[in-house]
C-alpha cells in the first residue's frame, strides 16, 4: 500500500496493519496529509455536522501527590505556586461558564488528598443541583472502583484519565515506578464499566516516544472504544527533569487527530490547549484535522499561571469572558461553529 491507499484503506475499515500505521505517520507528506486531513473532516461532519462542543475547564488544585516526570505540577517541584479553589470559587467558574453558553464543566485537578471522596462528591453534587442540564467532568487521576462509583452516584458524567503511553517500558521512562499502565488501564475499563464516558490519550513526542509505541496506543484506543480521546504535543517544563528534551511538533499532532478522527469516527476529540501553544492556529488547525471539543479554561485568573503543566501555556492572562470571544472568532475562522449544548458522544446519545 502507499500513503494514499492507507487513508482509504484506514477511512473504510477504521483500522491499518500495524506496519503500515507505522508507515503511514512517518512518511507522510505535506499533500497527502491534506487528503488525510480532508477525510477526518467527512467523517467528523458525518456524525456531528458543523458543531464544535465546549467545555469549560476548572483547574480547582494544582497539589499533586504524583512525581510524573513530564509534568510542572509534580510533587518534587518545589518552585510550583500551590492552590486549591474552594467550593464557592468553583460554583463562581460555573456561573460564569454558564452564562458564557458552557453546558459541560471539567474540573480537572492533581491528585490532591485534601480533596477526599466525600469532598469530590459533594462538590458534583452541588453543580448538578444548580445545573442540572450540564454534564460534569472529572479528571483527577487513578482511583479505586468505590470511588469512582461514589462520584457517577453523585452526578459525574464523563471521566478523562490519558493513558499517556500503553508500552510499559515506555511508560515507566515517563513515571516513577509506583506508578503502572496495567493500574491505569484498569481504572479506564472500571470507569466504562460504570457507565462513565471515558476519555483516555497521550502526548505527541513525550520523551522515549517511538513511532511503534504510538501505533500501539491508537491499537489500544481502538479496542477499547473511548468516548474522548485527548491528545496533545509534549511541552517541556523548565523545572522537571524533562526540561532539556524536545517538544512534540504540530505536524505530528495533526496528522494523530485525523488518523484518532478516522480509527474512531465517532470519537470526541479536543483541539487541547498544548496544541494552541505550539503554535497560534493550532487548535484552528486541530478543528480542520479532524477535532470537535475545544475546552476553554474557565479557572479564576489569579490561578491561571499556577497550573502550569508546561511552559508557555496560554490563556494564562485573560478573563473567562475574553476567552470566550476569542473562541468564537478562533471557531468561526474555520467555518465551523459553537453549539450551546452538553455536547454528548453519539454513540452514547444516539443522536
Ligand atoms: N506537556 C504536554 N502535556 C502535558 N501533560 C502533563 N504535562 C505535560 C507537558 N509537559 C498532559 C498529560 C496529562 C494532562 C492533564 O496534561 O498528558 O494527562
Ligand atoms: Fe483563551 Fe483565546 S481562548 S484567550
Amino acid at each position: 500500500m502507499n500513503n494514499l491507499e492507507r487513508i482509504e484503506e484506514l477511512r473504510r475499515t477504521t483500522k491499518l496493519p500495524h506496519e503500515d500505521m507505522a508507515a503511514l505517520i512517518s512518511t507522510i507528506s505535506d499533500e497527502e496529509a491534506k487528503v488525510l486531513y480532508k477525510n477526518a473532516r467527512e467523517v467528523r461532519e458525518k456524525y456531528y455536522g458543523k458543531d464544535v462542543y465546549l467545555r469549560g475547564l476548572i483547574e480547582f488544585t494544582n497539589n499533586c501527590k504524583n512525581n510524573c516526570y513530564y509534568c510542572g505540577i509534580r510533587r518534587g517541584n518545589e518552585k510550583a505556586e500551590r492552590y486549591r479553589l474552594s467550593l464557592d470559587d468553583i460554583l463562581a467558574c460555573c456561573k460564569t461558564g454558564y452564562e458564557m453558553g458552557y453546558r459541560t464543566f471539567v474540573l480537572q485537578g492533581g491528585e490532591d488528598p485534601y480533596f477526599t471522596d466525600e469532598r469530590m462528591a459533594e462538590i458534583v453534587r452541588a453543580i448538578k443541583e444548580k445545573y442540572p442540564d450540564c454534564a460534569i467532568t472529572l479528571s483527577v487521576g487513578e482511583k479505586e472502583k468505590e470511588t469512582y462509583a461514589l462520584w457517577k452516584e453523585a452526578g459525574a458524567d464523563r471521566y478523562l484519565l490519558r493513558h499517556e503511553t500503553i508500552n510499559p517500558a515506555h511508560y515507566s521512562k515517563l513515571h516513577p515506578a509506583e506508578l503502572s499502565i496495567a493500574h491505569r488501564v484498569q481504572c479506564l475499563y472500571d470507569l466504562h464499566d460504570l457507565g462513565y464516558q471515558v476519555g483516555c490519550g497521550m502526548m505527541i513526542g513525550s520523551p522515549y516516544q517511538t513511532i511503534d509505541n504510538l501505533v500501539e496506543d491508537i491499537e489500544f484506543m481502538h479496542g477499547f472504544q473511548p468516548e474522548m480521546a485527548g491528545i496533545g504535543p509534549f511541552i517541556p517544563h523548565k523545572d522537571t527533569p524533562f526540561r532539556d528534551q524536545p517538544a512534540g511538533t504540530l505536524k505530528d499532532t495533526l496528522h494523530l487527530l485525523a488518523i484518532l478522527r478516522l480509527s474512531m469516527p465517532q470519537v470526541l476529540l479536543p483541539a487541547t490547549t498544548a496544541l494552541g501553544t505550539i503554535h497560534p492556529q493550532g487548535r484552528e488547525m486541530g478543528l480542520l484535522a479532524g477535532a470537535n471539543v475545544i475546552m476553554p479554561n474557565l479557572s479564576p485568573t489569579g490561578v491561571r499561571d499556577k497550573y502550569m503543566l508546561y511552559n508557555g501555556k496560554i490563556c494564562t492572562d485573560e478573563s473567562a469572558s475574553l476567552c470566550a470571544n476569542c473562541m468564537e472568532r478562533r471557531v468561526s475562522s474555520t467555518g465551523y461553529q459553537i453549539k450551546v449544548s452538553r455536547g454528548d458522544c453519539v454513540k452514547v446519545s444516539g443522536n
